[in-house]
């Protein structure tokens, strides 16, 4: 199995290198590689995570013509005549990205947290949560059976804001994997200071997944008391600074959000020069004080995809779990449908998954592994979509 395509590089410009994949050309960042034209890589969220020989690569882009071509024409055939909001979105996505979609995997490895964050189940104050921590030495496992096994080349190591993990551990743990296996490793670990940040920038982690949840300080402030929305602005462009790629986003339905603040949401993301949109609905949990709320409907969330699209053309858009959480029988696929590039299978051992419980009955935790593999490659083919670098 695999999830993504070798490429060529075809022009480079200082780090940056131009890699062709049958006829299109993507850009990718170069920082762990000597590479000159005509080398075969594999890239994932515009970084170049692998070279391998003309050998390798060549039998593999042969297993692929074929298909990609077939996928490609089944994409454009689905995109065009857009009518609906949605269905312009789509023919934009299609216009602007092709049919590229990344498949990053993430491994949850705490549900410890020291945050208190109104609407999340894996809360401090939710003192009936059972509570697990992976071992360094297992995340490494995990991490390294999911490249070498799985065949995944991007991978978000996600945790509360548990510092039982400190600088040594996380840094031990980015560069073990990173030695075993070649993967663009994006970090999911809340708020750490910058030292801390830099460390795993240099240990060779390269991205990192943090969601600002709103971008109305008032209203931030009251979901995650003790905390200000511009320390974690203040943050996420300093991430960027250093060099790597985020991720950022929102939550879509919070109590209290107003559309207005769901247009500023989507403003701000893009004002932090995100390399990838990750927002997703708010599911009530009932451990949480937000319990009784609700969750808002799927057109509600696909509006706002649909939204960012239109807005953003050439936008990297994750469909979140929750998603499909939302609405288990299509919320995945009409979120791709919609505007959506990108999405990320669940990868956190069986005996955990259930307890990272940030919202309810999440999408996927009853399938196995290799099974929810299978069911998101097979929607993302019977919607033309290919596994293929989306470019920086
Ligand atoms: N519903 C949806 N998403 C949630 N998150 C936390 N709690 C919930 C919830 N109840 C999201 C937050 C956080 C991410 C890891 O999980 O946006 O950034």
């Amino acid at each position: 199995m695999c999830y993504s395509i070798p490429g060529k590089v075809i022009a480079i410009k200082e780090n940056i290198v131009s890699v062709d994949y049958f006829g299109e050309d993507k850009k990718a960042k170069n920082d762990f590689f000597t590479l000159k034209l005509g080398d075969y890589v594999y890239a994932q969220g515009g970084f170049v995570v692998q070279k391998i020989s003309e050998r390798e690569a060549l039998p593999v882009l042969e297993s692929w013509k074929e298909l990609f071509v077939k996928l490609q024409e089944a994409d454009l055939k689905l995109s065009q005549n857009p009518k609906t909001l949605y269905q312009r979105a789509n023919y934009i996505r299609n216009k602007y990205l092709g049919n590229a979609c990344c498949i990053h995997g993430i491994i949850e490895f705490s549900n410890y947290c020291r945050s208190d964050c109104l609407y999340c189940g894996i809360r401090k104050s939710n003192t009936v949560l059972k509570r697990y921590r992976m071992e360094p030495e297992e995340i490494v496992k995990t991490a390294v059976d999911a490249v070498k096994t799985l065949g995944f080349k991007a991978l978000v190591l996600q945790s509360g804001e548990d510092t039982w993990y400190d600088d040594d551990k996380l840094v031990e743990i980015v560069k073990k994997i990173r030695e075993k296996a070649a993967v663009l490793l994006v970090l999911s670990i809340g708020e750490r200071g910058i030292k801390t940040y830099q460390k795993l920038y240099d240990a060779g982690a390269r991205g990192a997944l943090l969601r600002f949840e709103t971008s109305n300080p008032a209203l931030y402030e009251k979901m995650r008391p003790a905390h200000k929305l511009a320390e974690r602005v203040e943050l996420l462009k300093e991430l960027r600074e250093m060099g790597y790629l985020t991720m950022t986003g929102f939550l879509i339905g919070t109590p209290g959000q107003t559309d207005e603040d769901i247009q500023n949401d989507i403003k701000l993301t893009a004002s932090l020069g995100t390399d990838m949109f990750s927002f997703g609905p708010f599911i009530p949990h009932p451990g949480t004080p937000l319990g009784k709320n609700s969750a808002p409907g799927l057109d509600r969330v696909l509006s706002v995809i649909a939204n960012t699209r239109l807005s953003y053309p050439e936008a990297k858009i994750l469909v979140t779990t929750a998603m499909e959480t939302l609405d288990k029988e299509n919320g995945m696929k009409f979120g791709l449908l919609s505007g959506g590039n990108s999405l990320m299978v669940n990868l956190t051992p069986a005996q955990y998954q259930r307890l990272y419980d940030i919202y309810p009955d999440r999408a996927g935790v009853a399938e196995d592994v290799v099974q929810r593999i299978n069911s998101a490659i097979k929607l993302l083919y019977s919607l033309g979509r290919a596994p293929a670098d989306l470019g920086l």
